[in-house]
Formats: C-alpha cells, sequence, structure tokens
C-alpha cells in the first residue's frame, strides 16, 4: 500500500475563506437508499472522499450503476441479482452494513458480513439486526455473514435503544427497510441526528411516507415503490467543526461558508465558553475567531442534539492550550481515545480515567511525528500540529482522507503550512 504522511510546520494563523463540503455521513446512507429506487437518483454535494469511493465500489457490485462528476453522483439499480456486501469492503468501511435494510426491502434478502470492532470501539450491529427481525426478517449466521430472508417485510414497532443511546446507522437501515414493507412502522428512540433526517427527507422526496424524523419517534408509512429524485446533501457539520477549531487553535480568523450552525448548537455552546466568538454573517457563512487566552471547559458526548462524538478528539487538541484544566466524557464510544497517547507526544498533558480524560492546559505544544489512529483522531493531531511549535508529521493520514476533503489543500489555501508527502510507517 503507498502511504502517505502530511508534514505541518506550526505556528502560522489561519486567515481567509474556506467552504465546507457535503455531510460524509449523509451521503453514504443516502446512497444505499438508491437500493430502493426505481428510477433515477440524483446527488449534490456528494463528498470526494475515500468512504464515498469505497461504498460506491461496493453499489456498483450490487448491481448499481454510479456515476461521478465532480461533486454530482448519479446512481440507478441496473441488476438486482447480487445481494451480498462481501467482507473485503465492509472490513474497509463499516458504513456499508447500511445496504442491509435497502437490500431486504428491495430485493427479500441480503447478505452483509458483520462487521468486526475498529479502532473506536467494538461497535455492535445487534439493535441494526433486531430492528430487521421486529420487520419480519429471517436471520442466520454464515460463515461471518449475516443472511436475511424476507417475503415482504410489514410494519412493527421497535425500540431502537442501547446501552449508549440511539444509534444513527441502526436508525438508517431500519427506516430504508421500513419504507416498503407493509403498514406502519414506529420507531422509537430512534437517532435525531441531522443525517437521519437528510436520509427521511432524501426518502420522502423519492415518493416515502416518513413523519417525526429530527425526533426519537419516527413513524413510516409503508409504500409500495420509490422512484428517483434530484437532492443535495447536507453540509459537513463535523468537517464545519473541525475548521472552526483550526480557527481558534491558530488564532486566525476564517470564514467559513456552507456550514449549518443550527447543526452545530452543543458544539458552538462550549466553544463559546472557551472564548471562541462564531458570527454568522449575513450571506449564511459564518466567522469564527478567538481570544489570546482560552478558558477550560468540561465536554460529554452525547447523541444529537449533544455534544457529536466526532468532535470529542478535536476539540481535546483545543482544550490543550487552555489555561487551567478540562474534563471532557466520552459516552457514545468509552474507547475513542487513541488520540490520547499521541497528543502526550506533543507536549499534551492528558490524564485518562475510565471514559474521562483531563485535559491539564500547557502553554504550548511541541511538533513530533504521530501515528493517526482513526478518522476523528487524524483530525485532532493536525490541528494540533497547526499551532505546535516545530515540524509534526502526521503518519496514516489515510484515515483522515475517509472523510475530510482534501484537508490539506483547505488548510494551505488559509495561510497553513501542510504539505502531503510519500511514505510513512504502516
Ligand atoms: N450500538 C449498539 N448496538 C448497535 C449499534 C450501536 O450497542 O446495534 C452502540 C455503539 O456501540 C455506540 C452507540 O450505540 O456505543 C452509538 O453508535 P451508532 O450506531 O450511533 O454509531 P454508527 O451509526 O455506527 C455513526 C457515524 C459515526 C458516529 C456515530 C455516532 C456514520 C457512517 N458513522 O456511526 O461516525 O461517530 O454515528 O454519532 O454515520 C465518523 O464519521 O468518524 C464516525 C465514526
Amino acid at each position: 500500500m503507498s502511504l502517505q504522511y502530511f508534514e505541518i510546520v506550526g505556528g502560522k494563523r489561519l486567515k481567509g475563506t474556506v467552504r465546507v463540503s457535503g455531510a460524509k455521513n449523509a451521503a453514504l446512507p443516502i446512497m444505499a437508499a438508491s437500493i430502493l429506487c426505481d428510477g433515477e437518483v440524483v446527488l449534490h454535494d456528494v463528498p470526494d472522499v475515500a468512504d464515498v469511493a469505497s461504498l460506491s465500489e461496493l453499489l456498483i457490485k450490487l448491481g448499481v450503476e454510479v456515476e461521478r462528476r465532480n461533486d454530482t453522483m448519479r446512481l440507478r439499480v441496473r441488476d438486482e441479482m447480487n445481494c451480498h456486501a462481501e467482507y473485503d469492503i465492509v472490513r474497509k468501511m463499516r458504513a456499508s452494513v447500511c445496504v442491509l435494510g435497502p437490500l431486504l426491502a428491495k430485493r427479500q434478502k441480503a447478505r452483509v458480513s458483520m462487521p468486526g470492532g475498529c479502532a473506536i470501539g467494538d461497535r455492535p450491529v445487534n439493535l441494526h439486526l433486531l430492528a430487521m427481525q421486529k420487520l419480519g426478517a429471517e436471520l442466520e449466521l454464515v460463515s461471518g455473514d449475516i443472511v436475511a430472508r424476507a417475503r415482504r417485510l410489514h410494519g412493527a414497532e421497535i425500540f431502537l435503544g442501547g446501552p449508549f443511546g440511539s444509534t444513527v446507522l441502526g436508525t438508517a437501515n431500519a427506516m430504508m427497510a421500513a419504507v416498503l414493507a407493509e403498514g406502519t412502522t414506529v420507531i422509537e428512540m430512534a437517532a435525531c441526528e441531522p443525517e437521519i433526517v437528510d436520509l427521511a427527507d432524501f426518502l420522502n422526496a423519492c415518493g416515502a411516507s416518513i413523519t417525526g424524523h429530527g425526533t426519537p419517534r419516527i413513524t413510516i408509512q409503508g409504500v409500495r415503490s420509490l422512484k428517483g429524485c434530484e437532492y443535495r446533501i447536507i453540509p459537513d457539520r463535523i468537517e464545519a467543526g473541525t475548521l472552526m477549531i483550526a480557527a481558534a487553535i491558530t488564532n486566525g480568523e476564517l470564514r467559513i461558508e456552507n456550514c449549518r450552525l443550527d447543526h452545530l448548537m452543543a458544539f458552538l455552546d462550549r466553544l463559546e465558553a472557551i472564548g471562541v466568538h462564531v458570527d454568522r454573517n449575513e450571506d449564511a457563512s459564518v466567522t469564527v475567531s478567538s481570544a489570546r487566552r482560552l478558558e477550560p471547559t468540561q465536554v460529554t458526548t452525547q447523541p444529537f442534539p449533544g455534544f457529536p462524538t466526532d468532535l470529542q478528539a478535536q476539540i481535546m487538541a483545543l482544550l490543550c492550550l487552555a489555561e487551567g484544566n478540562s474534563i471532557i466524557t466520552e459516552k457514545i464510544f468509552p474507547d475513542r481515545f487513541m488520540h490520547v497517547a499521541e497528543l502526550s507526544r506533543m507536549g499534551a498533558r492528558l490524564h485518562k480515567e475510565g471514559p474521562t480524560v483531563i485535559v491539564e492546559g500547557v502553554k504550548r505544544l511541541i511538533g513530533a511525528p504521530v501515528m493517526a489512529s482513526d478518522l476523528r483522531a487524524s483530525a485532532a493531531l493536525v490541528l494540533a500540529g497547526l499551532c505546535a511549535r516545530g515540524v509534526t508529521r502526521v503518519n496514516r493520514i489515510y484515515h483522515l482522507d475517509r472523510g475530510y476533503v482534501r484537508l490539506d489543500e483547505k488548510l494551505r489555501s488559509v495561510g497553513a503550512e501542510i504539505e502531503r508527502k510519500e511514505g510513512g510507517e504502516i
């Protein structure tokens, strides 16, 4: 595998305008939902990231014609024979599990490799399976694959809460399976994330009958078929949050376009507590700047509308520089702390106790070679590198490329000294 790394010379104040791409975590389930549609689906603002490319590859194997031009993607089902999402792809990208619901609903069977754990924890799929069973599917496990069958799914009442709250992709799977089921389905303790709302809006535009999305109770009236539609993916709230922190951590000023502040309320609340200013401009962009002094604070990740787990690593990088002690608690993925050891190599003072990290603010971080472990941890290391004294080398940036559209180019365009280079350790 050809590896790449980032070399970052820290200490440059970022200044300028940058645009947020479409949301990866909205685009993936919506692309999978094209399996349900009889007509052509045209999606705008599909981010050009590796996870989208992996899902395209899987959809092509499942008989979907996928055509991409710039940020517009056209999808149309050509052949419904293959229903098998193989280990090779699911292993690379857990989100491929979201073809389970659409395959089962449209093709009456699905064979999806059971996703394993990953760098952020165990990540079970028991709630996805429970939803399929409630809707009338028969399930078995064959050579590590989930094999699901049903003649026609029927409406059901499904409670989708687990020990860590609701499930985002589980809700997506249940919703996609239920749209073509006979009768009414009610999903209780459904995920309220904006990406779920986007999926429901997309399905409704294709002819589905979904209400209550954005609340913990979603009601789906099954319909016989879905047509295609033309649809624009929402902006990526996690990329927006990452760019806001990039402005704050370099004591810079960024104008960020294509940013939905209503998707970032809990995050904005914490930024304000830290002393970062976010102002909405008349043209719907936002301007982010920060006071020189960063205040310490407490952050607890929660399902939406709480503070997103996908911004936990990045805000930790920022709080490393606050004047005092902060407390970060992870309530979604209690083991999602691979960045702690790497940030410590850059001079951060972090004390981990179970799902909580106490961040003792330091005057500065110091550049070092560090290893990215997962997507958001990589982003935290890049942010730390932007403000560190000296050179930071972030290895294994293929993790970052899974979910950020050319982050290096975007940061360079606003003044960061960051280079993508070939090489690095596996
Ligand atoms: N869970 C269960 N059983 C299940 C499913 C989930 O116990 O069947 C637990 C998980 O272990 C976790 C909690 O429920 O403790 C929430 O997990 P969830 O199912 O919501 O996560 P996901 O749907 O697999 C999506 C995003 C993640 C994001 C989480 C939480 C996509 C493609 N992935 O994952 O994004 O962290 O929701 O918001 O939408 C990322 O983009 O870096 C990323 C990891």
